[in-house]
Formats: C-alpha cells, structure tokens, sequence
C-alpha cells in the first residue's frame, strides 16, 4: 500500500443510464424534463462563476442527480499538482453536490504544454507509483473517492512492462480509486493495438467498476479514433453487453461531443442501452424511464 490518507473503501449507489448534458439541449432538458436518470457534466465548463452555463446547471440540477467528469486533471504528468484547479473544482463539487468526480488516467500537460489531449501513459511500475501518490492527494484534497477512466490509445511506449488492463487494475488498488470504464475505449484501443477486448474486462475486479461510459468512433485508414461524434455501434454493444454480464448494473452513460443530434435521438439510444443491459440481466420489465418524475430524486434506477 501507498501511504498516505486512508479512505474507506466504498463504492457509490448506481444512478442508472444517464447522458452528458450539452450546451445546445440546455433549454430542452430544462423545459422537458425527459425521463433521464441522471447527467453528467464536464466539470471545466462549469468552473467559471455565473454566466449561462452555470444558470442552466444550477436549473437543471435541482431536477437531476449529476455526476462531475473533467479533463484537465493531468493525473499522469509530471508536473505538480495543478491546485487551481483543484481549488476550482472543489468549488464547483460543493455547489453541484455531484454523486462522484472523475478524470482521465491520462496527462494533458506538460511544463508550458497543453496538449489539449488525452494522452496514454507508459504502464509500469514507475506510472504506477507516481499514479496511486497522485490520485491520493486528490482524494484527500476532494474528500471523496474519484474514478479514473481509462483513455483511447493509438500508440504504445517501450517503457510499458505491462498490459493497459493490469496497469489499470493495479493503479485502482493502489491508489484505492474507483474505475469509470469507457466500452468505446476499450474497443477502439483493442482495435488499433491488436488485442481481445474482452480479455481487458474480464481482468477487471468488479468492486472498482462504478460506471460505464459508452460513445461512437470513427475509422481513419488502420486506425480508430474515438470521436464521439457518432452513435455507438454494434461491436460497442457487444462489448457492453459482456461488461453487463460480468459487473452487473453498472451506471452507464452515453458520450456524445460532436454532431450532436436531437435530444430524443439520444434518449431513444439510451433507451437501447437499457433494454439490453436489462435483456443481459434477465430482467423483463419495460424500458420506460417513466421512474423519473422530473423532480429532485435520489438514485432509484431502474435496471
Ligand atoms: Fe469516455
């Protein structure tokens, strides 16, 4: 074990299937109520105090559970700390009161560098070291456990001495973090570098996975780039069904970032998230989503 501050080892109580909430279904969702069971925001457009965005969010929140995802942390870097930032969404975490945080197992930056990208670290024992210190003090600054997600890849180090799912499942423990699994991710990294997808899940320990992000890429010659600018296609499903089947009903969220579509065509796929994640269960209820009432309600998913 790293030492460090000692948290409880817990996990957090599911909200079931959820969207990213974006700037243009602002006025929508606000009007509408759809039947969501929950959002999740990204945590830097929220950080600046007043202004639309930070309306629609207080709004909208009085009526959904949120979670919070960033993508500036840099957990990976070897920087210090950014604890503006920190500062900035410790804030933005006691207003919103969102039920987790999460970032990238990733870094962003480095010295004057903004890459503005989600970049993959070497997996070794090293990374592994420089990881569990890091997410620790984060935890310890935030007070709560946060999730680490793993990224898309099209390139691997040298340096690595292990595989992405054993880095992942080993920085989790150390660091006593929790684990947001993007399917598509997953997918997309099995593709470019040549290795069973469900061999990566199947490594996984079930006590660390708190949510599933699912999301649409695109093919450019050999490789996949996880664009988010599509719906998710068939062999994500797939994959996300076997992620059911091993790690039960995990709070799941469609991604999307680009060509974004009607808000209900992103509730119908949602709804098709859903029926099979209930299908894989062996439950037969209707996918309704009529358990949201469109008022201010605790986690109470449906699976
Ligand atoms: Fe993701």
């Amino acid at each position: 074990m790293v030492p460090g501050v000692i948290l409880p080892a817990m996990t957090y109580p599911p909200l079931g299937f959820g969207l990213g909430l974006r700037v243009p279904h602002f006025e929508h969702v606000l009007q509408h109520k759809p039947p969501v069971d929950w959002f999740e925001v990204l945590s830097e457009n929220y950080m600046v105090a007043g202004g639309k965005p930070r309306y629609y969010l207080q709004q909208i929140r009085e009526h959904y559970p949120m979670a919070m995802h960033g993508v500036s942390l840099s957990i990976g870097s070897t920087d210090p700390l950014d604890m503006d930032y920190l500062k900035k969404l410790k804030t933005l975490a006691n207003e919103v009161q969102p039920a987790w945080i999460s970032d990238h197992l990733c870094f962003t930056r480095c010295g004057n560098v903004n890459s503005h990208d989600l970049l993959p670290l070497p997996y070794n024992e090293e990374t592994l070291r420089h990881l569990a210190g890091r997410i620790r003090q984060v935890q310890e600054f935030l007070g709560r456990q946060i999730l680490m997600e793993n990224v898309s890849s099209y390139l691997t180090y040298s340096a690595s001495e292990m595989t992405e799912w054993e880095f992942l499942a080993a920085v989790a423990e150390r660091a006593d973090c929790l684990i947001l699994l993007d399917v598509n991710n997953i997918y997309v990294s099995a593709c470019n570098h040549g290795f069973q997808p469900e061999t990566y899940l199947e490594y996984m320990d079930a006590d660390r996975i708190q949510q599933f992000h699912l999301a649409g890429h695109t093919r450019q010659g050999e490789f996949l780039i996880d664009t988010h600018d599509q719906p998710v296609p068939d062999p994500v499903w797939d994959l996300y069904a076997r992620a059911v089947e091993l790690f039960g009903p995990v709070t799941t969220m469609i991604e999307r970032d680009d060509n974004i579509p009607a808000f209900d065509e992103l509730l119908d796929e949602l709804g098709q998230a859903r029926t099979l994640a209930n299908s894989t269960l062996g439950k037969t209820e209707p996918v309704t989503g009529e358990q949201h009432a469109g008022t201010p309600r605790t986690a109470d998913p449906v699976y």
